[in-house]
């Protein structure tokens, strides 16, 4: 399989998807959804989304439907967009380009973007608790939805950028650096994974191995992040190059340099890798996934 085209289907598919399940613009609140939108169908290589899917079809191939798994796939999609139009608020990092177009708080202002990001969390969450989509049972979307909610808030995602704008221009520890990481990009990437895997009734076994192999993943995704940042130009991005630096950020490169953080980057991606030896091919995609996060350009 040739990983670039296996992206392009994959990602056509959660965009297609998200025709069904994402709120169109019109009536009243038509502004408001308009704002969401824009930065949803922004672009964006919808790794999480693929991860969900991918790790589904890991555990049960073709007998998991891609029905019941799309409805999830969109949510984390959600949820990682919301957490980008207030990631460049001037409160936050204050960027104004975003997957190669204009950030939401330069088109929306910022309360249409704060608000805009409000929404896209939430209605992740009602796309997941909503009886009209899939058919995946009671139990299984509980746990799903604790997993996704635990890992965006305050002990994932949320607690990570708490951590990470205390920690500009500080003299951060390693540990801080690690927490921020696991936290602000890990906790996502590695609910995406916990989240395909449960949907597809992965056994105690095969859970643990995968929640092992998202952290490694998520790890370095977030350390290519701040290489790609100090390394790659803005046009390549699609978002400001540089600007770890100016902020004072706590990155890989601004502790080890870039040759250490590479191979660090590329010791996680291995680690993830070998944490599926004991998943058979059809795991094949979540190998080429790990290898493909390291070799990412952007
Ligand atoms: C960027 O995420 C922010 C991080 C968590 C590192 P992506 O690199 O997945 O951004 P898009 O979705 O492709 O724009
Ligand atoms: C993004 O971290 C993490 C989240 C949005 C949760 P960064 O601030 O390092 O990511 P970019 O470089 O703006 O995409
Ligand atoms: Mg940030
Ligand atoms: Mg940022």
């Amino acid at each position: 399989m040739e990983i670039k085209s296996y992206l392009n289907e994959q990602r056509q598919l959660v965009e297609a998807a998200f025709d069904q399940f994402i709120p169109m613009a019109g009536g009243e609140f038509s502004a408001h959804l308009k704002a969401m939108r824009y930065s949803l169908l922004a672009g964006g290589k919808r790794v999480r989304p693929i991860l969900c899917l991918a790790t589904a079809r890991s555990i049960a191939g073709d007998t998991i439907s891609d029905r019941n798994v799309l409805p999830i796939a969109c949510a984390l999609e959600c949820i990682h967009t919301y957490s980008l139009v207030h990631d460049d608020l001037p409160a936050m990092d204050n960027d104004d380009l975003r997957r190669g177009k204009a950030t939401n708080h330069v088109l929306y202002g910022e309360a249409g973007a704060i608000l805009a990001g409000d929404g896209l969390l939430t209605w992740a969450f009602d796309l997941l608790s909503n009886p009209k989509y899939g058919n995946l049972d009671a139990d299984k979307k509980l746990r799903i939805i604790h997993c996704i909610a635990r890992a965006a808030g305050s002990f994932g995602m949320v607690g990570g950028q708490a951590l990470d704008i205390a920690s500009e221009n500080t003299q951060f520890p390693f540990e801080t650096l690690q927490t921020i990481h696991r936290c602000k990009t890990g906790a996502l990437i590695t609910a995406s994974v916990l989240a395909g895997g449960i949907a597809a009734g992965a056994n105690k076994q095969h859970l643990a191995a995968l929640k092992t192999y998202g952290e490694q993943i998520g790890l370095a995704f977030q350390i290519v992040d701040d290489l790609l940042n100090a390394t790659a130009t803005t046009e390549q991005l699609g978002k400001a190059a540089g600007s770890d630096e100016e902020l004072g950020k706590a990155t890989y490169p601004a502790l080890f340099g870039l040759e250490e953080t590479r191979r660090l980057a590329k010791k996680a991606v291995k680690e993830a890798i070998h944490c599926l030896a004991d998943f058979d091919e059809k795991a094949s995609p979540l190998r080429l996934l790990a290898d493909y996060i390291y070799t990412r350009s952007h």
